[in-house]
């Protein structure tokens, strides 16, 4: 029997299915705000019966968007038009969680680009290092974030701190060259996730699932690799719920993609976790995805540019498992 459609509960998010929208940027927003183009998008995925959607990277200070078209996260007025989008998730029978971030060195935009230091990504502008005081109000940041997403009402939240990001910034000897309290020894560079995740918690409920998205690796011989982000893991043990792997982004390096490329990552963290583990990266047939989690690869998959392309590929999966999953009423008649 394949689990892909089997439930899920991780602390009081119950999961119809094992079926994740990960987080993927849209470009649509304008002031940060989400539009009726973001609630088209992901209810229609909902619609599609993906049982827990992601959405998209949502800045925490206004100068941590990738580019001025994504979501954000960082004033209280984003909070009504959040809950919609929620609210418009949940009548379809999906769950929802939101991907917090800051875009620290990659973001674009702003004139204002900070980082833990001032090495620049690629040909990007150099971005300015940050004073101790500027990370605490990122760490604070984060928290404040939490706080919306609750009040927005998402089960669940995602800290990014994945490709190359600001927290990945932080965390890599790449980009971070400080020689203060969050640079130089592994330790210190991993202190601002530790901050980070401690401070989201406070608003954060308890029972409800904190997962944070990590590059496995960095495809850089001086990179992190996946012993440091397992040490990272282990180092917020208790707060964290899910880990959601990929991989790269901290710098320009290319790398072979395939059908499951990241997948030995993630069950190295399975196994030496007991951490609810998202997995993919090019995952397009129901047999893979079956696969991973028939063999204990990861509890849940996530399908990124297939959703894109195909909403309601999940229907079309049940069918290829011979599963009887139930279609929402009004397209019964197509089944
Ligand atoms: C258009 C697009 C936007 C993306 N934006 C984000 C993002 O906001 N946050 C993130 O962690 N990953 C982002 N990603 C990466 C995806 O979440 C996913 O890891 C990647 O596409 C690999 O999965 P796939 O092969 O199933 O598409 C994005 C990917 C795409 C294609």
């Amino acid at each position: 029997m394949c689990r892909l459609f089997s439930p899920l509960k991780i602390k009081n998010m119950e999961l119809k299915n094992r079926i994740v929208l990960p987080p993927m940027c849209m470009k649509m927003a304008e002031d940060g705000f989400v539009n009726d183009f973001h609630i088209i998008h992901y209810t229609a995925r909902a619609i599609g019966q993906m049982g827990l959607i992601i959405v998209e990277a949502a800045a925490v200070m206004d100068n941590g968007q990738i580019t001025k078209e994504d979501l954000g996260i960082w004033n209280d007025k984003f909070v009504p038009k959040l809950k919609e989008l929620v609210d418009s998730v949940h009548a379809y029978d999906a769950k929802i969680g939101i991907q917090i971030s800051h875009a620290g060195r990659k973001a674009r935009d702003t004139n204002n680009m900070i980082a833990p230091s001032a090495l620049s990504y690629g040909d990007y502008k150099t971005p300015r290092e940050m004073t101790v005081k500027e990370i605490k109000e990122v760490v604070k940041a984060f928290g404040l974030a939490a706080k919306r997403a609750e009040e927005a009402g998402f089960d669940f939240l995602e800290i990014h701190a994945a490709h190359g990001y600001l927290i990945n910034q932080f965390l890599s000897p790449i980009s971070n060259e400080r020689i203060d309290e969050y640079g130089g020894t592994f330790k210190n560079r991993k202190k601002i996730l530790h901050e980070i995740v401690e401070e989201i918690r406070k608003y954060w409920p308890k029972e409800k699932p904190l997962g944070v998205r990590f590059s496995a690796t960095e495809y850089e011989e001086k990179g992190l690799n996946l012993s440091d982000i397992l040490a990272i893991i282990y180092c917020n043990e208790k707060d964290i719920d899910v880990i959601n792997v990929t991989t790269g982004g901290i710098t320009t390096a290319t790398y072979e993609t395939y059908p499951g490329y990241q997948l030995n990552y993630a069950k190295e963290i399975k196994n030496k976790t007991d951490k609810v583990i998202v997995a993919g990266g090019l995952i397009t047939t129901s047999e893979l995805a079956g696969m991973i989690l028939n063999e204990n690869i990861a509890d849940l998959v996530y399908f990124g540019r297939l959703a894109l392309k195909e909403p309601y590929f999940p229907l079309r999966f049940a069918k290829e498992l011979a599963v009887d999953i139930k279609w929402p009423e009004f397209y019964e008649r197509a089944k």
